[in-house]
């Protein structure tokens, strides 16, 4: 377990484009203005199989979610010492917490005497001690067994065996990663430094959590992804809401590993627009989208940044954990309602949106309709990213 970026010190409102990595700043300058975009065309299928069957679900769980390092949450909601949040969203009941010396541990959310949840809601909470609702065990956040009730009736219990079982963890740019199965060591090959400097210089490991909300849904979790994956459905899907931001063009795409990092020009973006203020938020002219192996999807606004964790929990039932990253908390009432109308405007388009695109389409998928899903030239990006899940598979 390591420790990562110090907690909560950073006051820097907006991301500038000098404050990119060099990296990042590569892709932006490759976007072209939008009269300029070309599409190459594309006819790339996929067999409904992988949406819709019990056998290709166990096959992602093996070779995926049971076999690497998963997301379980972000760093932000746990930003100091003391704090701990219970998770089940991958159907194991989880919890994370960050210790006295700021470190994150992930636990199985299990008491050692006789299985029970030992924190039962999903709120954060600041505690020195977790204490079983059942018997009342005691543990530390570090998830050692400190107290038991009635000790002397039980005929020499060694606490120091019935410590909380603990799951291999990492912070990576400012998201929570989890070995899920203890019967393999973590393998972090996936995850990439790249993408970690990233995540760091748009301010996620030190950002706020200004909003979160779990969305159930009735959707393979690919289906779900889909639409963050691609610039095709914007404008239409979207035609209401934000869908005159966007052009309908291609995405400038990278890739590490298995994760994805796309950027896109806003509406009449034109490459001259990024030098024209040095001081200017480069996020007014540019988009970042973000899939982070295997499941977080991170999309930058102006004033905050969306982050998903997409649980599967069948082959079509999945938990979306959702946060708005803040650069700090709200400090004036302009700044609350600029938080508070965002926070309402992107439930909207990605809860009444994208999420109903997803449900509306496992209706028809898990129908067996299409026989194969159809991508073109501007979702291409699905492919690839479903090419680079095959190889693992
Ligand atoms: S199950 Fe936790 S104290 Fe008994
Ligand atoms: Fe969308």
């Amino acid at each position: 377990m390591t420790v990562v970026e110090p907690i909560k010190t950073n006051t820097r409102k907006i991301t500038t484009l000098a404050s990119l990595t060099p990296n990042q700043i590569e892709a932006i300058r490759k976007i072209p203005a939008e009269k300029d975009a070309v599409v190459e065309p594309l006819l790339a299928t996929r067999p409904n199989a992988i949406f819709t069957t019990q056998n290709h679900f166990d096959r992602e769980q093996a070779g995926i979610f049971r076999r690497y390092p998963v997301p379980v949450t972000v760093s932000a909601l746990l930003p100091e010492p003391g704090m701990v949040v219970a998770d089940c969203g991958y159907g194991i009941p989880l919890l994370i917490s960050r210790t006295k010396s700021g470190e994150v541990k992930v636990f199985i959310n299990a008491c050692q005497h006789k299985g029970a949840k030992i924190v039962e809601d999903c709120e954060v909470h600041k505690a020195s001690r977790l204490t079983c609702p059942y018997h009342a065990w005691t543990y530390g956040i570090d998830g050692k067994l400190v107290g038991v009730a009635r000790n002397d009736a039980f005929d020499n219990l060694d606490k120091t065996e019935r410590n909380l079982v603990e799951l291999e963890s990492r912070e990576w740019g400012g998201i929570i990663y989890a070995q899920l199965n203890r019967d393999i060591p973590a393998d972090w090959s996936n995850l990439s430094q790249q993408i970690s400097d990233d995540f760091t210089a748009l301010g996620i490991p030190d950002a706020h959590v200004y909003g979160r909300k779990t969305f159930d849904l009735k959707a393979n979790w690919k289906v779900i992804l889909e639409p963050f994956l691609e610039g095709y459905h914007v404008q239409r899907l979207h035609a209401a809401s934000i869908g005159d931001l966007f052009q309908d063009a291609p995405n400038i795409v990278d890739m590490f590993g298995p994760n994805i990092r796309q950027v896109s020009g806003r509406i009449g973006y034109e490459p001259e627009m990024l030098d024209e203020d040095e001081a200017a938020n480069v996020h007014k002219l540019v988009t970042h989208a973000y899939t982070a192996f295997p499941n977080c999807v991170i999309i930058t606004s102006q004033y905050y940044t969306s982050v998903m964790i997409l649980k599967p929990n069948g082959p079509n039932r999945s938990t979306v954990e959702y946060f708005m990253l803040t650069p700090g908390p709200a400090t004036t009432a302009k700044a609350e309602e600029v938080f508070s109308r965002s926070l309402e405007l992107i439930i909207n388009v990605f809860g009444g949106e994208d999420f109903r695109a997803a449900e509306i389409s496992q209706e028809g998928l898990s129908a067996g309709v299409p026989e194969e899903a159809v991508y073109c030239g501007l979702e291409a990006n699905i492919v690839n990213y479903y090419e680079a899940l095959e190889k693992l598979l």
